[in-house]
């Protein structure tokens, strides 16, 4: 029989034979620990041979209505879950540290309630007095909610058995403790062992189970990735400490779109919506400023416009810096190799810094204009028309390729008093009142006509 596998990342949940530095699964540091087997006693290894009872199937084609829903009210939040609460379902909210997961969650409930739920908060990591002042302090001492400082996960259980509440809310699953696993609260065991609980707890009492996770760096304690696979619906809360904007976003969710994006704001009394965050994300842009371009790009469903802002400068060391905020580097590393080796603009010997301004983070491909254009802007200290937004995907060759969605990107522009937009060729357009387009074949175009050298393909009317 093969030995069993002791090993375990906190950060992915991924086993390992042996100690390692670094977790081959997820590349994370540091985060991997001896872990106690889940169940003490020798592993059985097959199932041997008495039989199970035969399941029921049904076609693919039996009618199934579509979940019922309840909406909390906050608009962003029934968003990001697809259209509302769904019965019985388990959800993760992840975040970091004091980034507003219990706020979030607190207000969630208390609307939940004012919709007609019965709602439980459960908090392993506050005291009662503590939760009900921050109740307060929200302005919402009165809601319906119920609510219990506890760890012991068998309390917990036999607690909403006997409760059979619609929504139970447990900040956090860290903090969970089930007494049939041996090793700490926190560890990749206890972090699974509760969740499995609390899921099939969930599903098999028609409740819904909110599981808020912290993430964590170090990999003392378990990250919410080692349950992302357990629970229907993933939700992580984003944004910078020092900015007020907080993003929640669907990574995964089984009853409706994933990458769907809910925008907040961090007030004095909780988390405001946002009900137009391209005007919060652009802030106030008016002059024409070299190194920021402005992104129309899609999250989820919805438009957003974004700045992205480039700074180029001499670097110092024999190593240039590449520093991104908010996109992927290694697409940053692929978009300034086109540059250089397609439209002849090297970086070599500048360290190049991109930001996607107000916290937000894009994955969209269809920003590799902006981000191009961003960089080239900042190099050549040239800015492009502050009234005009940018978007399109750039492939190896330097060519522009039309990106999804082209015509609700333009609308969001034209709303928001943009007047060009600058686009890859083959961009299908509406009709869009005033925007004045000027399509792009290739990168080295782009170049010519904003950015000087001589490149061809020079005269687009932008
Ligand atoms: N009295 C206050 N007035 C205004 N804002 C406050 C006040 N107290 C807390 N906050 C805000 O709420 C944030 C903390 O929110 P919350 O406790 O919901 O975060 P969390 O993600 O649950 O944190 P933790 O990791 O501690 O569980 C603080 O960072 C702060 O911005
Ligand atoms: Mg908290
Ligand atoms: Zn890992």
């Amino acid at each position: 029989m093969a030995k069993t596998l002791t090993f375990t990342c906190s950060a992915c949940g991924a086993a390992h034979g042996k100690w390692s530095g670094r977790c081959d699964a997820c590349g994370a540091w540091n985060t991997i620990s001896e872990e106690a087997p889940l169940a003490a006693g020798p592993a059985k290894t097959s199932l041997g041979n008495r039989r199970g009872a035969r399941i029921p199937l049904s076609d693919l084609s039996t009618e199934e209505a579509p979940p019922p829903r309840t909406r909390s009210g906050l608009g962003e939040l029934d968003r990001v879950l697809g259209g509302g609460l769904v019965p019985a379902s388990a959800i993760l909210v992840g975040g970091d540290p004091g980034i507003g997961k219990s706020t979030l969650l607190l207000q969630a409930a208390a609307q939940f309630a004012r919709a007609g739920l019965k709602a439980i908060y459960i908090s392993g990591e506050e005291a009662s007095a503590q939760v009900r002042m921050r109740a307060r302090r929200l302005g919402l001492a009165d809601a319906a909610v119920k609510l219990a400082t506890e760890t012991n996960l068998r309390n917990i259980l036999t607690t909403l058995e006997a409760e059979r509440p619609d929504i139970a809310i447990i900040d956090s699953i860290q903090t969970m403790w089930a007494d049939h696993v041996e090793s700490a609260p926190g560890s990749v065991s206890q972090v699974r062992a509760a969740a499995h609980e609390l899921t099939t707890f969930a599903k098999r009492q028609g409740l819904s189970v909110v599981l808020v996770g912290h993430v964590t760096k170090e990999g003392q304690i378990a990250g919410p990735r080692v349950i992302e696979h357990m629970v229907d619906t993933v939700l992580y809360f984003e944004g910078e400490r020092g900015h007020q904007f907080r993003i929640l976003r669907a990574v995964k969710n089984r009853f409706g779109p994933a990458h769907e994006i809910g925008v907040f704001e961090m007030t004095g009394r909780g988390l405001a919506e946002v009900k137009n965050p391209s005007a919060l994300f652009l802030g106030e842009r008016s002059a024409p400023t070299a190194g920021s371009v402005v992104f129309a790009g899609i999250e989820g469903t919805r438009p957003l416009l974004c700045e992205i802002q480039a700074l180029v400068s001499p670097a110092p060391q024999p190593q240039a810096r590449r520093s991104v905020v908010g996109w992927d580097g290694s697409r940053l590393a692929m978009i300034l190799a086109v540059l250089e080796a397609r439209c002849g603009v090297g970086f070599a010997g500048l360290d190049v810094y991109l930001n996607v301004a107000g916290g937000l983070k894009i994955s969209e491909p269809a920003a590799d204009l902006a981000v191009a254009a961003a960089l080239l802007s900042a190099r050549e200290n040239r800015a492009l028309p502050a009234d005009a937004v940018v978007f399109g995907e750039i492939s190896l060759s330097g060519a522009l390729r039309p990106v999804a969605q082209a015509e609700n990107r333009l609308k969001e522009a034209v709303k928001l008093g943009f007047t060009k937009a600058i686009v890859p060729a083959g961009t299908k357009t509406g009709a869009q009142g005033g925007l004045k387009m000027a399509h792009f074949q290739d990168l080295g175009d782009v170049v010519g006509r904003f950015f000087g050298s001589a490149a061809p393909g020079a005269d687009n009317g932008a």
